[in-house]
């Protein structure tokens, strides 16, 4: 695939140059990019995305952008239309295993209190894990006012950037486009009616957190954190963020604290018991739960059949759903 900024094309110039682009993409396909790729409100043809002039624009550090987003002051924020609470699943570091948490947690929710409507939204534009993790793939259907149908499996309704995009489509998507595409992911999503939409973020603490924070009326922030000492710096740094934003921290999660046999289930606190807990009470936080390191854990995501679904009778399927228990209740807590 090509897809190289065509001279005229940042300045929306000549249709035969777009057409060129667009037949690198079939109809649908491109009509569902089209869909994300606007800029108040016009379309911006793909290969505009690809132009320099997004990648340069803009403020040079991430601080000062977040600085200038801060001090633009809080945006109106606006509902989701059909969604009750939005639980944010996050954490100041990468790879410490939100997608994962946030999967379960919502199939946790759903196993807990069937009646409950549960959706789930990967806000990771850059690195999508729900389809993977969801086994989920293929392009949204379109409603007739143009609102994305979500992908459903294991009854869990799911949007994610991976839908889109093509796996092997190199995502060098910048600043505005990322924004874009998110405002698109929130706002133009065909949820039905949802009690609790869960949502996977990425890694750290950049504008799609701030964003969303922002524009998103959030219940509350599950912050994801592993026992070493340096990942929990980065929880405190994820929690002190939404407590900036004013998004209520319903607590932390220690994930992969405990390995747990496959063999005897015998339990061994592999760093040491307690970090987590201890950095909650330092930051006046919940604790909401450990989740043991588990191989079943790993293979059964990789093969996207999440273990609440795939081992409900585990051990590993129960401490989720007990998390979905304690989101919960911090929910009530914090909405009262
Ligand atoms: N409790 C667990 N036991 C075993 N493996 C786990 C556990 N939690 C997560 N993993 C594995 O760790 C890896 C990273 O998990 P995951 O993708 O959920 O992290 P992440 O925080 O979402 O990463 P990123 O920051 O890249 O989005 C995956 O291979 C996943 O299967
Ligand atoms: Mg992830
Ligand atoms: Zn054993």
């Amino acid at each position: 695939m090509r897809l190289l900024a065509q001279p005229g094309c940042a300045r929306h110039t000549s249709p035969q140059q777009h057409g060129n682009m667009a037949a690198h993409w079939a109809g649908r396909r491109l009509s569902l990019l089209s869909l994300i790729l606007t800029k108040r409100g016009q379309h911006v043809p793909l290969c505009c995305v690809y132009s320099p002039r997004w990648k340069s624009s803009g403020p040079s550090s991430l601080q000062d952008r977040q600085r200038e987003i801060m001090a633009r002051g809080l945006p109106k924020q606006k509902p989701i239309a059909g969604v009750g609470q939005v639980v944010v699943v996050a954490s100041g570091k990468g790879g410490v295993g939100k997608s994962t948490t946030a999967v379960n947690l919502a199939l946790g929710l759903m196993a807990i209190d069937p009646s409950k409507r549960v959706g789930l939204l990967d806000a990771d534009i850059h690195g999508p894990s729900v389809p993977k993790l969801m086994n989920l793939k293929g392009n949204p259907e379109l409603t007739e006012t143009n609102r994305m149908i979500p992908l459903t499996n294991y009854g869990l309704p799911c949007m994610s950037m991976g839908f889109l995009v093509d796996e092997e489509a190199p995502i060098v998507w910048r600043g505005l486009m990322v924004m874009s595409a998110l405002e698109k992911l929130l706002r133009q999503v065909e949820w039905g009616s949802l009690d609790y939409l869960v949502v996977d973020m990425p890694p750290g603490t950049g504008d799609v957190q701030l964003s969303i924070s922002q524009n998103v009326p959030v219940a509350g922030a599950v912050i994801v954190s592993t026992p070493q000492d340096i990942a929990l710096l980065d929880a405190r740094r994820g929690a002190e963020m939404f407590k900036k934003v004013h998004v209520p921290v319903l607590g932390l999660v220690q994930n992969m604290s405990v390995f747990q046999c496959p063999n005897c289930q015998h339990q061994t606190h592999i760093f040491g018991s307690g970090g987590a807990r201890q950095l909650a009470d330092t930051l006046g936080v919940h604790f909401l739960g450990d989740i043991p390191l588990h191989l079943n854990i790993r293979e059964m995501s990789d093969r996207g059949q999440p273990v609440v679904i795939s081992s409900p009778d585990s051990p590993e399927a129960e401490a989720y759903r007990k998390l979905a228990a304690a989101v919960l209740l911090r929910i009530q807590e914090v909405t009262v």
